[in-house]
C-alpha cells in the first residue's frame, strides 16, 4: 500500500504505551471504554474523532495516514518531473489533472491525520526530518515517459487494491476520505493503461521497446508496494482485528497480479518474472521470490531518489514559507478588523 503496511509501533513506544501508570479506577474505566470500543469495531461501526479509543489505535493511525499522505505528495514528484515534457496537449492536461489529483489526497489525508490530535506541522517536520517514512516506489526514477504510463497501470493499480479495503477502515474520518479517493485512483490506473495501450498498438518498435523497459523496471516494485508477506508482519493482526486493514499483504499482492496479469496479455507486454505461471490448483497465479533486500534498502533510505525525493519537499516547503506567512497575516489583520468592529457596533 501507499503505507507499506509498516503502520506499527516501534517496541519501545509499546512498552512505554503498556507501562504508563494508572489508578485501579482509571484501569477499570479505560476497560469498559475498550469494550465498547471493540464491540462497536466488532458491529461494524465508525470510530470517530471524539470518540474514545486506545493510545495504539490512535498512534496506529497517525502513523498509518500520515504516511499516507506524504505518499501522495511525495507521489507527485516522479511524474510531475514529466509535466512539460508530456507527448500532446492531451496527455499533458491529463498528467496535470493526475498530479493535481495526488496533491488533493495529501491534503484529505493530513486533515483525516489531524482529527487524531497531530498538527500538519508536526508530521511535515517528521516527513523533512526523515522520521516518518513514504512509500518506497516514489525512491524509484522516470526515466522515459513509458514511465507515466507505468505508474498510472502498476503503481495506482497496486494503490487501488489497497486502498478499496481502507473505504471500510473502522475510523470514519480515513474511511470517509478514502471513497473519494479511491474514485480518482480507478482514473489514474485507466490513464495509464491507455497511455501503454496507444503506444503498444498505434506507436513505433521504440516506443514498444520503452513501454517493454518501463514495465520491467516498475513490476518489482509494484508488487513489493503491499509490505512484507505475512510471516514477516506480526502487527498486521492487531491493525486486522481492529478493523484498520481488512486484507493480509499477502492476500492483496496475489490479488494484484491475478488482476495485472490478464491487462499484461491485453497490452502485450511481458511481465518480467519467468516464474508466472497459471497454478489450476489453487486457482491463482504463482510467481518468483520477490527481493525484500531490495525493498529494505529503499526503505531504509538508500533507493535510488531518496535523497532527491526529500530535498525537492523540503525546497518546496522553504519556497511557500512567505505563502503561509502572509496567509497568517491576512488572517490576523482581519481577526483584529473584526474584533474592532464588534467593539465598535
Ligand atoms: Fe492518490
Ligand atoms: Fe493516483
Amino acid at each position: 500500500m501507499y503505507t507499506q503496511a509498516l503502520d506499527v509501533m516501534t517496541p519501545q513506544e509499546r512498552a512505554a504505551d503498556r507501562a504508563a501508570p494508572r489508578s485501579a479506577e482509571d484501569a477499570a474505566a479505560d476497560a469498559e471504554r475498550e469494550a465498547a470500543f471493540e464491540a462497536r469495531i466488532a458491529e461494524g461501526g465508525f470510530i470517530e474523532a471524539k470518540d474514545w479509543m486506545p493510545g495504539h489505535y490512535r498512534k496506529t493511525l497517525v502513523r498509518q495516514i500520515s504516511q499516507h499522505a506524504h505518499s501522495e505528495i511525495v507521489g507527485m514528484l516522479p511524474e510531475g518531473n514529466w509535466i512539460s515534457r508530456a507527448p500532446s496537449l492531451k496527455r499533458k492536461a491529463i498528467l496535470l489533472a493526475k498530479v493535481q489529483d495526488e496533491g488533493g489526497h495529501g491534503l484529505y489525508l493530513y486533515a483525516a491525520a489531524e482529527t487524531l490530535g497531530t498538527s500538519r506541522d508536526q508530521m511535515i517536520e517528521a516527513l523533512h526530518s526523515g522520521k516518518a517514512k513514504y512509500s518506497s516506489i516514489f525512491n524509484y526514477p522516470t526515466l522515459t515517459w513509458a514511465d507515466v504510463g507505468a505508474i498510472g497501470w502498476l503503481v495506482d493499480g497496486a494503490a487501488i487494491m489497497n486502498q478499496v479495503p481502507l473505504c471500510r477502515c473502522s475510523y470514519g474520518p480515513y474511511a470517509r476520505a478514502m471513497i473519494r479517493i479511491c474514485r480518482e485512483e480507478s482514473f489514474h490506473q485507466r490513464q495509464g493503461f491507455d497511455a501503454l495501450l496507444t503506444m503498444m498498438k498505434q506507436g513505433t518498435d521504440a516506443q514498444r521497446a520503452m513501454v517493454q523497459d518501463a514495465v520491467d523496471r516498475w513490476w518489482w516494485p509494484s508488487i513489493m508496494m503491499f509490505g512484507p508477506p505475512d510471516d514477516a508482519s506480526p502487527n498486521s493482526e492487531q491493525s486486522m482485528r481492529w478493523g484498520i486493514k481488512r486484507i493480509s499483504n499477502d492476500d492483496l499482492r496475489q490479488k494484484f497480479i491475478d488482476a495485472t496479469v490478464e491487462q499484461a496479455k491485453v497490452l502485450g507486454v511481458t511481465l518480467p518474472d519467468p516464474e508466472l505461471k497459471w497454478n489450476e490448483a489453487r486457482g491463482h497465479w504463482d510467481f518468483g521470490a520477490i527481493d525484500w533486500d531490495e525493498f529494505w534498502n529503499v526503505v531504509k533510505g538508500h533507493g535510488p531518489c531518496n535523497r532527491e525525493r526529500l530535498a525537492a519537499r523540503v525546497a518546496a516547503a522553504d519556497d511557500g514559507a512567505w505563502v503561509r506567512e502572509a496567509a497568517m497575516a491576512h488572517a490576523a489583520k482581519q481577526a483584529t478588523r473584526e474584533r474592532d468592529a464588534r467593539r465598535a457596533a
